[in-house]
């Protein structure tokens, strides 16, 4: 019996110092969308999908700055690509940098768009050599 005073006693014990931190953890509030990327209409939508949730939730875009610009996005997934290895081609590029521009940077639409098509225009333009004739 005073075995079992004893357990009950350790567990108040412990069971009441434990209460409190298992409350912080779980009043750390995440912001609704936690995970998914916003949802769009724009064709980056879901290549983001797809790939940028392959290693960190959507939160890593939603916590950078309101005002990013399409060249910080660029930046950013060239950072994904090179540092950190996402499997990410350069033809899905443009297209990530549009959304996460409109949708993440508040950029304009319209601007953001032309963006794409200049990016993926210079993707399409044979380096240049390679299609010389002899
Ligand atoms: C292969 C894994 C991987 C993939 C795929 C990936 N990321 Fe990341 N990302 C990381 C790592 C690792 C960090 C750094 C985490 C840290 O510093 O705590 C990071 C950080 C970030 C950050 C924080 C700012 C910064 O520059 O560190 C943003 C924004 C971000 N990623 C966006 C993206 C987007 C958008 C995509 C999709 C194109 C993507 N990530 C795909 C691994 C990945």
């Amino acid at each position: 019996m005073k075995y079992l005073h004893k357990q009950l006693l350790h567990c108040v014990v412990y069971g009441c110092t434990l209460l409190p931190v298992a409350a912080m953890a779980a009043g750390v509030e995440f912001p609704q969308e936690t995970g998914g990327y916003k949802k769009s209409d724009l064709p980056g939508y879901k290549i983001a999908s797809g790939l940028c949730l392959m290693c960190h939730s959507s939160q890593y875009a939603s916590s950078q700055p309101p005002k990013s610009s399409p060249a910080y996005w660029n930046a950013t997934i060239h950072k994904m690509k090179d540092v950190y290895k996402a499997p990410v081609t350069d033809e899905m590029i443009p297209a990530v940098v549009e959304y996460l521009s409109v949708e993440y940077g508040g950029q304009d639409r319209a601007a953001a768009h032309a963006d794409y098509e200049k990016a993926m225009a210079k993707l399409k333009t044979p380096a240049e050599g390679d299609s010389v004739k002899k």
